[in-house]
């Protein structure tokens, strides 16, 4: 293959960016706490700036998930006893800052200032760059997430969301839907039908269409453009991203 066909960006990669596949996530915080069960792994991001680096970071995690205290590196088997060490040990520090949430099925326990949005944690702290920002006050929806609610998923704005309220909180993003390799009926079905021209708003749509198929799996036109209503498309895909998911997916 040629340099130039190489370097071509075509639109299957842009949805991977967007998320339908699962991108590189970053552990880069000295602010968190804990992450990850299992085996050995390796996450990796690209940073683009005037130039493009990789930054590549091995995250090693044996056994069940350890919660480790940022102060003394300590491992715990729960947040609780992290907080009870927490709070003996360290009660000089500054704890009211802790938040404990679980993220696409990872526990996570990180120091946040509780003004700072959601969609910033997500992004600029965990690396979940699947969640997009595109207007940061609640008008666009790129930046939704699903937050469980009494047994539901419920599509929310994650930049109108504030890290104080994580905790207790199980989220899912638009990689979360799927296992990395095989996309989420709604995900395969966004990607069949090219619903998505550069992809940006797509991660927030296809979590937006998950709630709604799990409410209502052969939903109408209306009920489509319903769910969808709080999202734009700024390349004026909309027709196409609704008229993929009337009638719901196989
Ligand atoms: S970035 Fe959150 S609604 Fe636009
Ligand atoms: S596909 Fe580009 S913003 Fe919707």
């Amino acid at each position: 293959m040629s340099e130039e066909i190489k370097t071509k960006v075509s639109r299957r990669e842009f949805l991977k960016d967007a998320g339908l596949v699962v991108g590189g996530a970053t552990i880069g915080s000295a602010a968190i706490l804990s992450a990850c069960k299992g085996e050995t792994k390796t996450v990796t991001s690209t940073v683009t700036n005037t130039a493009t680096s990789t930054v590549t970071k091995t995250v090693e995690v044996k056994g069940d998930t350890k919660y480790v205290c940022p102060f003394d590196s300590m491992e715990f088997n729960s947040v609780a006893d992290l907080q009870a060490h927490l709070a003996s040990a360290h009660a000089d520090k500054k704890l009211d800052n802790i938040v404990s949430f679980t993220l696409n099925g990872t526990p996570y326990t990180l120091v946040v200032e509780p003004w700072w949005p959601v969609s910033m944690v997500l992004r600029d702290i965990l690396g979940f760059y699947d969640v997009k920002v595109g207007c940061d006050f609640g008008n666009c929806g790129t930046c939704t997430v699903l937050v469980e609610k009494n047994g539901k998923q419920i599509p929310m704005f994650s930049c109108l969301m504030v890290a104080g309220e994580l905790n207790g909180k199980v989220i899912t993003t638009c990689d979360g839907l799927s296992n990395g390799i095989t996309p989420s009926p709604v995900q395969k079905k966004f990607y069949d039908e090219d619903a998505f021209q550069c992809g940006y708003c797509t991660p927030g749509l296809i979590l937006a269409a998950t709630a709604l198929l799990a409410d209502n799996p052969k939903p109408t036109a209306d009920e489509v453009r319903y769910a969808f209503s709080g999202h734009l498309c700024f390349c004026n895909n909309m027709t196409k991203t609704v008229s993929a998911m009337v009638g719901g997916v196989e």
